[in-house]
């Protein structure tokens, strides 16, 4: 086996500017918000693994189920060379991408990219040890940051799962694609998956489990504050709901307090207070249709070379290439 490398770009320092500045002007807007990449500490990153499992949370299995049958077909499409993944995780699901490009004869490395320094350097360690034919290149960054850091060295396909697309809003999705419609070269590939409108309950079920452990997710994100900014949020004074919002069709998740609440941040030396029933939206979780995500991928600069629906149609990949 090849010892796995990881390159960290974010420093804790910088993480922490990084946390002082998305908190002054999250948490003084109107209506309050916070950016979603704060959930992912090693607690959080654990929490979302748990999601994955809930009988609720469909999207991971069904993306799987697609990986599982279409695999084969994704790697005789893009014949990468080096794989890129994009807000990696624990790169579960994408042992099934690696095996079949590993059987097309084209793959030597894997690059796994995440935010979350824990999750990625036991993903790292792990899929080094499963797949010894592989050179496994970490990279901790901000990906809509750090296109330009993401080595190169052959034929390369990113590949962005999860539906994580879907947690930026129509503008930075836009800036997002077209980036990386210009650091691949032509004829390089981009492997998405994307969770599509479904009905209602079921998407809000999937954001709002019965056994809390989305909520408790949630509120990682005060954790956080607490810990990193020296805040004193009262986990307890607020309550996960997630709402379906039509026009945008997206979920958004809010932490809404239940009381009249006075935060301290002492770290950023500035109070915040929320009514009764305010919230602070802490994500969006877009649902697209397949042709609106097409119609996305082409004006980023990508042609569109095949896509793949669940049979109960709440989940797609698609394999697009840079022109
Ligand atoms: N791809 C995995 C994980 C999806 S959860 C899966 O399909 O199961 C979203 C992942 O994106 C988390 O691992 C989180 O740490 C990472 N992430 C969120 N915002 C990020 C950002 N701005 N830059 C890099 N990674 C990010
Ligand atoms: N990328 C995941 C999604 O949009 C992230 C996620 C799953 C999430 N469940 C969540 C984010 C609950 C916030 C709260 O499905």
């Amino acid at each position: 086996m090849n010892e796995p490398t990881v390159d960290v770009y974010l420093k804790p320092q910088q993480l922490t500017e990084a946390l002082r500045d998305d908190v002054r002007i999250g948490l003084t807007s109107i209506p309050k918000w916070l950016p979603p990449k704060w959930f992912y500490d090693a607690h959080g990153s654990e929490l979302f693994e748990r999601i994955t499992t809930l009988p609720e949370y469909y999207p991971t299995r069904t993306e799987r189920e697609l990986l599982q049958r279409f695999s084969g077909e994704i790697a005789s499409l893009a014949r990468p060379e080096v794989l890129v993944e994009l807000g990696s995780g624990s790169s579960e699901k994408t042992r099934l991408l690696l095996d079949a490009a590993l059987a097309e004869g084209t793959l030597h490395t894997y690059v796994p990219q995440d935010v979350s320094i824990s999750a990625l350097e036991d993903a790292t360690q792990q899929i080094a040890t499963e797949f010894p034919a592989l050179t496994v290149h970490g990279v901790v960054s901000d990906f809509t940051e750090s296109l330009h850091h993401l080595p190169g060295g052959g034929c390369r396909t990113i590949v962005f799962l999860g539906g994580t697309l879907g947690n930026m809003v129509p503008a930075e999705r836009a800036e997002f694609l077209s980036g990386i419609a210009n650091v691949l070269e032509s004829g390089e590939s981009l492997v998405l998956g994307v969770g599509l409108v479904t009905d209602t309950d079921t998407l809000v079920a999937a954001y709002d489990d019965r056994a809390g452990v989305t909520a408790e997710f949630d509120k990682n994100v005060l954790r956080v504050l607490n810990r990193e900014l020296q805040a004193d949020f009262v986990l307890d004074d607020f309550r996960h709901v997630a709402v379906w919002d039509p026009a945008n069709e997206w979920i958004e998740m809010r932490l809404r307090a239940t009381r009249d609440v006075e935060v301290d941040i002492r770290g950023l030396g500035m109070s915040v207070s929320f009514d009764a029933e305010e919230f602070v939206r802490t994500e969006i979780s877009a649902k697209f249709t397949v042709d609106g995500i097409g119609s996305e991928l082409v004006d980023a600069g990508f042609s569109v070379e095949k896509s793949w629906v669940d049979p109960d149609n709440r989940f797609a990949l698609l394999c697009a290439t840079a022109m």
